[in-house]
C-alpha cells in the first residue's frame, strides 16, 4: 500500500508523512533527503552544480541509504549536513535536471517495493507512484510556511529574516512548478489540504481518516 503526500517547500508535508507513518505502521520515504543527497555529493567533490552532465555522472554513481532516521550517503551520515542554506539551494537546481530525476525516480520505486509505505515528495502521486491508493497535496500560505522554515534554521543554529525565506521559498517553488519534468502540480486524485491554520495532530487526524476509510 502507497500513500503519497506532495507540495511546495514548508506545506508541512514532512512532518505529515512522518507522523502518518508512524499512525499506520507504514514505512516512511523522503524523497526530498534524496535530492539533498545529490547535492550534499556535488558540493563536497567540488563540482559545478550548473555542469549537469557532471552533476548526472553523481547522481547515477550514489549510494544513498535510510537507517534509524539517519540518511547515509556511501556510509557516512549526511542527516545534518543536507539541510544547510547551500544544500538546499543546489538540490532545487539539480532537481531540474532530467537524468537525476529519471535515477532517483527508479530509486524510489525500489525503496517501496513490497512495503507500505508513505512517500513525501513534490511528484510522488503524479510521477513516481501514479497508482497509489492514497495520494494528499498540502498546501499553506506564504507566510506561514516562511515561519515553519525560520523555525527549522533556528534548531540550526542559523537566523533568517521572513522576508529573505520568503524569496528564498518562491525562487524554489517555481522551479519545481516551471520545470519541464515532473512539475510540481496536484494529482488528478489527490486530496488537497491547507495546513496554515491546523496544528499536526488536526493534519494528522483528518489523513489518518481517509487513509483507514479506503483501507
Ligand atoms: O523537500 P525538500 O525541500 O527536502 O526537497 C529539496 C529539493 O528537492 C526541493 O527544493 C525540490 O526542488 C526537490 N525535490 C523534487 N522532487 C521530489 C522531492 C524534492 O524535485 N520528489
Amino acid at each position: 500500500m502507497i500513500v503519497t503526500i506532495d507540495g511546495p517547500a514548508g506545506s508541512g508535508k514532512s512532518t505529515a508523512a512522518r507522523g502518518l507513518s508512524q499512525r499506520l505502521g507504514f514505512e516512511f520515504l523522503d524523497t526530498g533527503a534524496m535530492y539533498r543527497c545529490v547535492a550534499w555529493s556535488v558540493l563536497d567533490q567540488n563540482v559545478d552544480p550548473t555542469d549537469e552532465e557532471a552533476v548526472e555522472v553523481i547522481s547515477q554513481q550514489i549510494k544513498i541509504s535510510f537507517s534509524d532516521a539517519q540518511v547515509l550517503v556511501d556510509g557516512r551520515n549526511v542527516s545534518e549536513a543536507i539541510r544547510t542554506p547551500e544544500v538546499t539551494e543546489v538540490a532545487s537546481l539539480i532537481a531540474q535536471y532530467p537524468v537525476v530525476r529519471t535515477e532517483l525516480v527508479r530509486l524510489q520505486r525500489q525503496a517501496a517495493e513490497g512495503i507500505d509505505i508513505v512517500s513525501e515528495g513534490r511528484d510522488q502521486g503524479t510521477v513516481v507512484f501514479p497508482e497509489a491508493f492514497c495520494k494528499f497535496f498540502l498546501i499553506a500560505d506564504p507566510q506561514e510556511r516562511a515561519r515553519r522554515r525560520q523555525a527549522e534554521l533556528r534548531t540550526q543554529g542559523k537566523n533568517m529574516s521572513v522576508a529573505e525565506i520568503l524569496q528564498q521559498i518562491d525562487q524554489r517553488d517555481q522551479r519545481d512548478e516551471q520545470r519541464t519534468v515532473a512539475p510540481l502540480v496536484p494529482a488528478d486524485d489527490a486530496v488537497e489540504f491547507n495546513t496554515s491554520t491546523l496544528t499536526i495532530e488536526e493534519v494528522l487526524d483528518q489523513l489518518e481518516q481517509i487513509v483507514r476509510s479506503r483501507m
